[in-house]
């Protein structure tokens, strides 16, 4: 194995993204790089280098520096007090600027998601919501990191990175909406943000990002994600109903056309519907192995003038200011 700077990947090489990134259901660990996007992909991880693997590759790899050892994680590694303890950190650095702080929230939570997803257990349930605590409590008193996370675009369509943007929009939007008000528990309403999808880590990883349309059967075992998410936190008892209703119903939509239920309007629960939001802006703006992104601008247009009966508009407003600058 080599290590090779995520600047040097070319088409060719056969990587090993190890078993910090890997997943048995969300991510392919090993694989041919084949086009430019699966680089951008790996590029998006916010990784330094990945191991590539000579003998698999098609391209001579030998001139690259193997240096590097960061790709050496100890046995006894635990991901998510580490990338807790480095949230801490960075958020009470006096030296870096609120931008900069956006991003270092924002690439903590995709490894904290990528965590979870992969391991599910009530003990990286409770690490994970821990820290979206530590980092809602930031989002809510530091408006000018909030601003900069709405402008960060690093997207892809694994489905920790959809978590964490989703994670995101919602806990925005719902400051927006609820302004402080002390009858929303933000922590917990962000932690059903962060896990909306976490019934996804049951549906195997070629339906979720298969280009094309899905088969009946297909699309039937991808509707049972919202199920399958509260059976995971019910049996690792971290449902509550704050959280209950985001994981359960954020694919209802407001004319009736959602699942599972078909539920109408005010029979949504408000905080599904403000992860319903979230959860269809940032569909539209990743890029998936499907379809190309749209720009912020387009997005909110497509979701006014073709989806606006999908959503709550008193809501859908509040979403759009989130993007209007001050
Ligand atoms: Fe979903
Ligand atoms: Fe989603």
């Amino acid at each position: 194995m080599k290590s090779v700077k995520v600047d040097d990947l070319q088409i060719g090489m056969y990587v090993n993204l190890g078993k910090g990134l890997s997943s048995n259901t969300i991510l392919e660990a090993q694989f041919l790089i084949q086009n430019e996007r699966q680089i951008a992909n790996i590029m998006d991880q916010g990784l330094e280098s990945v191991a590539v693997d000579p003998a698999r590759s098609n391209v001579d790899i030998s001139d690259y520096d193997d240096s590097t050892t960061e790709l050496d994680v100890p046995d006894d590694f635990d991901p998510l007090e580490n990338i807790a303890a480095g949230l801490q950190e960075t958020i009470q650095d006096e030296n870096i600027t609120p931008r900069e702080k956006a991003k270092a929230v924002y690439d903590h939570s995709i490894q904290m998601m990528k965590a979870i997803l992969q391991k599910p257990s009530s003990e990286n349930i409770l690490h994970g919501k821990e820290m979206i605590a530590t980092l809602v409590d930031h989002i809510l008193v530091d408006d000018s990191t909030a601003e900069c996370l709405t402008q960060i675009t690093s997207h892809d369509f694994y489905t920790y990175t959809h978590s964490v943007n989703v994670g995101m929009y919602g806990v925005l939007l719902a400051k927006a909406i609820y302004k402080g008000a002390p009858d929303h528990n933000m922590k917990e309403l962000g932690a059903g943000f962060f896990l909306h999808d976490l019934g996804k880590c049951e549906v195997p990883a070629d339906l979720i990002n298969k280009p094309g349309k899905l088969t009946a059967a297909e699309w039937e075992m991808m509707r049972m994600h919202p199920t399958y998410g509260e059976r995971i936190l019910a049996n690792s008892n971290h449902l509550n109903e704050t959280i209950r209703p985001i994981v359960v119903q954020h694919h209802e939509r407001e004319d009736g056309s959602g699942y599972p239920s078909g539920r109408k309007g005010p029979h949504i629960h408000e905080y599904a519907r403000i992860c319903t939001i979230a959860d269809v802006y940032d569909a539209l703006t990743s890029t998936r192995s499907y379809k190309k992104k749209l720009s912020a601008i387009e997005a909110l247009r497509v979701m006014k003038e073709e989806m606006i009966s999908h959503f709550n508009q008193e809501m859908f407003g509040h979403f759009v200011k989130l993007f209007i600058k001050h």
